[in-house]
């Protein structure tokens, strides 16, 4: 059955353009049944990471091992690498399930992406000595504690550790995979004389989290939809069969254990995905071919590319932009996630804002059925990406026995992109075939706007672990 088209007249369409439209429709659209076969085989792939043996989903036990209560204080510093910019943050926790923070953001210059470790690690120091020296013009004379947010997968035995497993969302940088991320942030700090003692490392979803649960105790899991896709719960150390052995001593079964699940590497042996030749060839073209399979279709470092792969090859078969200078759509992610992202919020009837980026900013003149069948492509990108990756969600809560939950979440996809919340409301709709509903805050399941995660959750998590280590705990 053919999904109707949304909004706005076809009738001006020819036929050959119409065909195309029915073509994505049929390529891109991902129905219930669908969703539910992806979401039982990420259940058992999640269970599979935490076995001894693994699986393609990392499951990286995170040493956040308690709950936040709300009543946790202090100030501390936290940073955020995320994929675009580097985040400066001073976290005062109130106490009172409240905080303050004050932030400077640092625009990460593109060539630092895949240049070296050294210039990476001392683009971090400087932003961060700039920062201090602006806060604390008076100086500092205790070392400041510092939550580190590494939103990369990390593998960690403590909690004030990172080794890089690998570069996620086109980050490729010599010398790290492998090795521990904070030894080089610190030797570039004492390098500068800046008193700052790194105390936790943690994911960017392990750190909404915790802040989400800071302030809202209902939280379940903290996701991210954005440059990457990902999710983090708590599970508990018994649950987590590869501990075994590596626990210790005063850990029982039943103490939590965050876990940051990695699930963008869902399915990198492709049993249940429902990729697409664009799919295909984003995933060949990528420095990382066979990795994140599930991120490369939900995440917001690829839905523009995957847009822009699907002009191209229209364009190359000769059904749309006859005549039109390809230079500019012919470069590698020349399109982000605003590129879809405006043109769907472009109203569907005349598509004047959707004409101007393309004459614009792409140097390509558009015809009306040409802009339509793109409304309708970036639509159908849209609302698979939304779709799917709430079967991550959906799998966590299946595993855990989650019948209600609220799911913090944050991110450029979540945040921005039009629709989103919507159609993922709707995709776990369709998974668990709940009853339909007119707000979609009144389903069992809801996905909530997070707490400041890469900030706050880090000084909570940096504040749990000072608490620990002063209880004499390891
Ligand atoms: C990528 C990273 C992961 C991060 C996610 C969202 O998937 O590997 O660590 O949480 O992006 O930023």
């Amino acid at each position: 059955k053919k999904p109707p088209l949304r909004k706005g007249s076809m009738a001006d369409v020819p036929a050959s353009v119409l065909d195309q439209i029915q073509k994505f429709e049929e390529m891109f659209t991902v129905p219930a049944s669908k969703l539910q076969e992806v979401t039982e085989h990420f259940v058992g792939e999640l269970n599979k990471g935490l076995s001894k043996k693994g699986g393609n989903i990392p499951m990286i036990p995170g040493w956040v091992l308690e709950y936040p209560t709300g009543s946790e204080k202090g100030d501390y510093l936290a940073i955020d690498l995320g994929g675009t910019n580097l985040r400066v943050v001073l976290v005062k926790l109130g106490g009172n399930r409240d905080f303050d923070t004050t932030q400077s953001k640092y625009k990460l210059p593109d060539h630092m992406r895949t240049g070296s470790a050294d210039a990476l690690f001392s683009f971090i120091a400087d932003s961060l000595k700039t920062f201090v020296d602006e806060e604390f013009p008076q100086g500092v004379t205790q070392a400041l504690p510092l939550g580190f947010t590494f939103s990369y997968p990390a593998s960690q035995d403590r909690i004030n550790e990172g080794f890089l497993q690998r570069w996620t969302k086109g980050f490729d940088i010599d010398g790290v995979e492998g090795k521990d991320v904070v030894p080089m942030l610190q030797a570039q700090l004492q390098k500068r004389n800046i008193p700052i003692d790194v105390v936790a490392l943690i994911n960017d979803t392990t750190g909404t989290l915790v802040a989400s649960m800071y302030t809202d105790p209902e939280t379940r899991m903290g996701c991210i939809f954005g440059t990457g896709v990902n999710g983090a719960y708590y599970d508990v150390c018994s649950g987590v069969e590869k501990l075994q052995g590596r626990l210790p001593a005063d850990i029982t079964p039943d103490t939590p254990m965050a876990i940051n699940c990695e699930y963008g590497s869902f399915d990198n042996e492709l049993i249940t995905l429902p990729r697409t030749k664009y799919d295909i060839l984003v995933d060949k073209q990528s420095p990382r071919p066979g990795q994140q399979s599930f991120e490369k279709m939900t995440s917001g470092y690829y839905l523009g590319e995957l847009l822009r792969l699907a002009l191209v090859d229209l364009s190359q078969q000769g059904v749309i932009f006859k005549d039109q200078d390809m230079t500019k759509l012919e470069k590698p992610y020349v399109m982000d996630t605003s590129y879809p992202a405006r043109i769907e919020e472009d109203p569907f009837e005349n598509l004047e804002d959707t004409y101007d980026i393309f004459k614009n900013e792409l140097g390509v003149e558009t015809t009306g059925s040409e802009r339509k069948l793109i409304r309708r492509l970036c639509e159908l990108i849209g609302i698979r990406a939304s779709r799917m990756s709430v079967c991550g969600i959906a799998a966590v809560c299946k595993k855990r026995g989650y019948k209600t939950a609220h799911i913090a979440a944050d991110g450029s996809v979540f945040n921005k992109y039009p629709g989103f919340k919507e159609r993922a409301a709707g995709g776990l709709r369709d998974i668990f075939g709940w009853e339909a509903k007119k707000n979609i805050e009144d389903y069992p399941i809801i996905i909530v706007a997070a707490e400041d995660g890469s900030g706050a959750g880090a000084a909570i998590i940096a504040a749990l672990t000072q608490k620990r280590l002063a209880a004499g705990k390891s």
